[in-house]
Parts: structure tokens; sequence; C-alpha cells
């Protein structure tokens, strides 16, 4: 990595994705003091052109720290880290070839240290935390954020509180998040009102927010879109994503945008966000051409993770989907238990419902003609399949019971016992 002194060349400012106002980088408000919309880091783009890729670039691995140039950290030693990034693109030659695409790809974020996306904004967003001497760490969460919030907590030493929708987020994620030991609340009402109650409560119990609001958070999930274009060689065409509170795809598009303007990349994908179906705000604003969302009460679906009816980032989320000429499509719960356990046996991928929606999506809109056989494809999954093991275990086939015998055991698979040579 860079040594400290050319980091310290680096300028970054704090900008309201609405009126412009701008901060210098040791601001630490989520939102803007003058008209209380989204803030964005901005970094001196032409300044980091010049600079990259810097000799040592090819030698570091892949994951978030590898763009150390285009994110708002100092400096190295101060870095909160499980190793997270650096996941698969996998090309998925089956699934494709069913669906009609020869170039569809799936970047796997499962693979990251909890198991799902949330640790690439995490490490950024702890670090932060942890150099400006926070205390604590608060977030509202459908369960992702939770988990890996109180992992790098650990990792940091600062305390954790995580509000979660009663009785409303997957199993594997709640036991993570207790696992690492935070405090784990559980709110009655939904995610929504989840995170307006921590949004509300931080400044008056002295807690540094980490829900997607937090600049810092999208920061590290950028990094996904860098990887992309790294392992691919170029921009995919057409990159599909599943969208909750829309913080990740409002990342990736800033990614890909940072790359085209230092440099890196000479085209832009075109963006789909996939909601589900009784959580789709943006696709409901996308499809009437409205340019603000209009928040659904009680939003619905077996995929919890982006059982979100008022995303927070949704202007940003509008942004990406209409500056790529792209677009936003929901999907019906069936949809989505289908393509989870299609990619699963096509591909030997296990993704949780969520990330399920990107490949249902991809299979609707390549039916609707929308997407071209020759279109180069990245579908992102974004959270591990075991995160939700009861949902598994309900959309598959009952297992067999038998007794120790292979009699049994062939009368259940519905084989032929073969006699061998010596019985015979
Ligand atoms: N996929 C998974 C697995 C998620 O956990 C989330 C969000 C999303 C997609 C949507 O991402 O919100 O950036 O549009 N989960 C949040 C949480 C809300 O609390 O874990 P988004």
């Amino acid at each position: 990595m860079n040594n400290k002194s050319s980091r310290e060349r680096v300028m970054f400012q704090i900008e309201c994705i609405t009126c412009g106002q701008k901060y210098s980088s040791d601001m630490t408000s989520y939102v803007c003091k003058s008209c209380g919309d989204l803030l964005d880091i901005r970094y001196n783009l032409q300044d980091i052109a010049e600079r990259l890729p810097n000799p040592d670039w090819a030698s570091r691995p892949l994951g978030v720290w590898k763009y150390l140039e285009l994110l708002p950290i100092q400096d190295p030693t101060e870095i909160v880290s499980l190793k997270e990034g650096g996941t698969s693109l996998h090309h998925c030659q089956k699934l494709g070839s069913r669906l009609g695409l020869e170039k569809l790809f799936v970047k796997n974020e499962g693979e990251n240290p909890t198991g799902s996306f949330k640790d690439r904004g995490m490490t950024v967003g702890v670090t932060k935390a942890r150099k400006i001497g926070a205390k604590a760490v608060i977030c509202a969460s459908t369960g992702n954020t939770a988990s890996s919030l109180a992992a790098y907590a650990a990792r940091a030493g600062i305390q954790c509180v995580v509000v979660i929708p009663e009785g409303k987020i997957a199993l594997g994620k709640l036991a993570q998040a207790m696992m690492y030991g935070a405090k784990v609340v559980s709110m009655k009402g939904n995610f929504d009102q989840a995170l307006e109650l921590v949004m509300e409560s931080c400044d008056q119990l002295g807690f540094y927010l980490l829900n997607s609001i937090n600049p810092y958070r999208i920061e590290g999930q950028k990094t996904a879109a860098f990887e992309v274009c790294e392992q691919l060689g170029s921009p995919p065409d057409t990159l599909i994503i599943p969208v909750g509170n829309a913080g990740n795809i409002s990342a990736y598009w800033k990614g890909f945008n940072e790359f085209f303007s230092v440099g890196l990349n000479q085209s832009l994908p075109r963006m789909i966000g996939i909601q589900a179906f009784g959580a789709s705000p943006i696709v409901d604003a996308y499809k009437k051409d409205s340019d603000v969302i209009k928040p659904v009460d009680t939003p619905e679906t077996v995929a919890t993770a982006i059982r979100i009816g008022k995303p927070v980032s949704w202007k940003k989320a509008l942004r990406a989907i209409h500056e790529s000429k792209g677009m936003a499509e929901s999907v019906t719960d069936d949809e989505i238990l289908f393509a989870q356990k299609l990619l699963a046996r096509e591909e030997g991928l296990f993704v949780e419902p969520a990330s399920a929606a990107s490949i249902a999506g991809l299979i609707k809109l390549k039916d609707l003609g929308e997407i071209d056989a020759e279109e180069r494809v990245v579908c992102v999954t974004t959270g591990h399949g075991l995160k939700d093991p009861e949902t598994a275990i309900k959309s598959c086939e009952e297992i067999l019971v038998i007794e120790k015998s292979v009699e049994e055991l062939a009368r259940s698979l519905k084989i032929p016992i073969r006699i061998s040579a010596a019985q015979a």
C-alpha cells in the first residue's frame, strides 16, 4: 500500500445530493444540515486519475482496501477489517444457456466475512466510527446490517446496538448478531419504523449511526463495482441488483462512475433494480415516471432482507436508474423462491431470498424481451443462503425418513437393488 505522505494528498469533501451544500471531510452528520437530504462523499477525481493505477495496484489482493486511493480513510493503520470483498464473479454457463444468455455472471457477495455485502460498508463505516472516538454504534436492520455491524464493532472494541423489526428477521442473522455480542432490541413495527427510531435516538443517546444513510457505508460498498470491472476487464452491459433501502444500487452506480472518471472504465452499465412485489415503491415510481416515491405502509415479502416500504436512499436509486438508462422491476415471492432454487441447482450457489430477486428479475426481464442474448449481464447476489435456513427448507422437497436398511433406502429413492456377481 501507499505510504502515508502520498495518501495525505487525497482530498474529499462531503456534499448534499439535493442542495449541493459542501462540508469538510471532518463533518460527522449523516444528513445535510441545511436541507436534511442525503450526503455523498466527493473526491478530487482528476488528481486521483493522475496516480491510478499506481505501481503497487496490481500486487494488492482484490478486496475493499485495494482501492484505498478512492476511499475516505487516509491512514491504512486505522482500518478495522475482517478481509472483506474480493468475492467471486461466477460465469454461470448452465443457467445462462437455460435463459438464452452466453455471458451471464453472478457476483456472489455471500462470500464476505459475515455472509453479505454489508461487510464492505462496515469496514469503512466502523473504521470511521473508531477514528472519531465513537463509544457505541447503532443500526436498524432487516438482519444483515445488524450481523455485519455487530461483527465489525466487536473487532473494533465498540459497543453495538441493533434494532430489528419484531419477529421478522431470518434466524441465521439473529444468531450472528447475538453471538458477536450486540445488544439486540426487537421493536414492535417494521424496518422503516425501526430506522426512524434509531435516527431520532442517535443524537440524544450518543450513538454513531451505521445505516446506509451514512455515506461512509456507501464508500465501502461501491468497491464491489470496481471489482466487477476488474474481474471482467471492463464494465458489464447490464447490472441487476436487489433493492431494499436502496443504498447498494446507489453505491454500485457511484463506483462505476468513479472508475469512469479516473479513466479505468470506458463505458457505464445500465442499472436494473429489482424489488419484491409487496415492497416496491421505487419500481412503482419508475413505472409511473415519477421522480418521487410513494412509501408502502405495510411492506410484505418472503425476502425479509428487502421488506422495506420507505427506502431512505430512494432518490439516489432513481438517479442511478435514470442516469444509466436502466430500469426497475418487481418480482413475486414465488418468482424469488423459484430463482433461489434454480441458482442453487444449476450453479451450486446458495443465496438468500433477497439475493435471488436479482435472478428472478433477470428471468422476468429476459422473457419480456428487455435483455438481449448477447448482453454481458452481472447479477449481484447479496447474501448467503444459510442466513435464512427456514425459508430454504420450506421451499424444498420433504426429506426421506427410513430405518437402517438397504432395501428401505432403495425403496425410498425409487431405485432397483443390483445383484452383485457373488450373490448371483
Ligand atoms: N440483499 C440483502 C441480502 C440485504 O440484506 C439487503 C438489505 C439488500 C439486498 C438491499 O440492499 O438496502 O442497500 O438496497 N438489507 C438491509 C439490512 C436493509 O438491514 O440488512 P439495500
